[in-house]
């Protein structure tokens, strides 16, 4: 069988600063070729710039190795999502890939996929409640959230500092499956510096539900945290470190910052290195974001779905974590990077994922 070779995969860690490895090296994907079959890809937003790169690179990739594509962007909103999909079904798309909105409202869709024996890939959400789900490729979630998490601890010398240090926490998208994944792999490593009250949450809010932003919006992690600020720190006194989950997020967070505080400026972590958040960090307004290149999820994506059409054994490289409900589903994770203001040249403008005036 001809085999067309597309090797681009990042999916090594670049570490600085963390006593993590550097690179741990390229993987190659081989990509077997396509025969015109339609794949439908839908993809939750617009609005924020990771999807628009992710559904960029799944068509440019899939029709690179021959496949038609229909990508379809549902505003934000799960009715438009799930009639997208239901009309990808009845045009005849043979496999559906799906980054949902919310994770557990696709079910009808899924279920009419099954009926019609359509493949289903989760896009880096995971579709829940449903045994519809044939695969799940995604970055590392918990790892995300570890990676944000020791990042405050190194950052703060927490191991050696007396403290006590103030942190808040900005979490995700509750109808997310994975923003409860980014919460609890930095909250497992924070948790015992607020048990032993080096670290405090002075406005109290450390549960998930608190601290959720609902869609991962801006203006909705802003108004939080200017609340936040205007309570607990109007009187000058220092937040000295801000857990945000995603870039979204700590653009919310660096916003109201700006506005309504006269303390030292915090670390803030984020994740995506969406262009907006890493000029911030050059500027010193985030300290750190996670790379999840989204070359890399798109090319195992497109790997996966020809092993499955060629009646191959398909690359996973987990099948115990990501239980939906119903079963659990196999799952390709890829390894996220962290990045920061040391190593983001390297990572994002030489791996040729931005130009220099992306950044500008
Ligand atoms: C993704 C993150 C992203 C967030 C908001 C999550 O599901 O994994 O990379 O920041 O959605 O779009």
């Amino acid at each position: 069988m001809k085999k067309q070779l597309i090797s681009m995969i990042l999916c090594g860690a670049m570490v600085a600063g963390m006593g993590l490895s550097a690179f741990a090296g390229e993987t190659e994907a081989d990509v077997l070729p396509g025969n015109g079959q339609k794949i439908g890809v839908s993809m939750p937003t617009k609005d924020l710039q990771r999807w628009n790169q992710d559904g960029d690179n799944m068509k440019k990739q899939l029709e690179a190795a021959g496949y038609v594509v229909d990508l379809q962007y549902a505003s934000n909103d799960v009715q438009t999502q799930l009639s997208q999909v239901e009309n990808m079904i009845s045009s005849g798309d043979e496999v559906l890939v799906i980054a949902a909105i919310e994770g557990s409202s696709l079910g009808e869709a899924l279920t009419m996929a099954k009926e019609n024996e359509i493949p289903v890939f989760a896009y880096d959400r995971l579709l829940m409640d449903s045994d519809a789900v044939s695969y799940y490729a995604t970055f590392d979630n918990y790892m995300v959230g570890t990676v944000q998490g020791n990042y405050l601890v190194d950052a703060l010398d927490l191991e050696n500092a007396d403290g006590p240090f103030n942190l808040e926490i900005t979490a995700g998208d509750p109808g997310d499956n994975n923003a409860g994944y980014f919460f609890n792999g930095a909250m497992d490593v924070l948790n015992p510096y607020i048990e032993s009250g080096k670290l405090v949450v002075k406005s109290g809010q450390k549960t998930f539900e608190e601290c959720a932003t609902a869609q991962w919006k801006t203006e909705t992690a802003q108004s939080r945290a200017e609340n936040i600020l205007s309570s607990n720190y109007a009187d000058g006194t220092n937040v000295d470190a801000w857990l945000c989950s995603n870039d979204s997020t700590a653009l919310g967070v660096e916003n109201a910052l700006a506005a309504n505080y006269t303390g030292e400026y915090p670390i803030v972590t984020g994740q995506d290195c969406d262009k907006e958040n890493v000029k911030n960090m050059i500027a010193g307004k985030q300290s750190m974001s996670v790379f999840k290149d989204t070359r890399t999820l798109a090319t195992q994506v497109v790997k996966m779905i020809g092993q499955l059409l060629n009646g191959q054994e398909v690359d996973v490289n987990d099948t115990e974590t990501y239980n939906n409900n119903v079963i659990t589903v196999p799952s390709y994770l890829c390894e996220p990077v962290f990045a920061d203001v040391n190593n983001y040249k390297e990572l994002l403008l030489d791996s040729g994922y931005y130009t220099e005036d992306d950044l500008k």
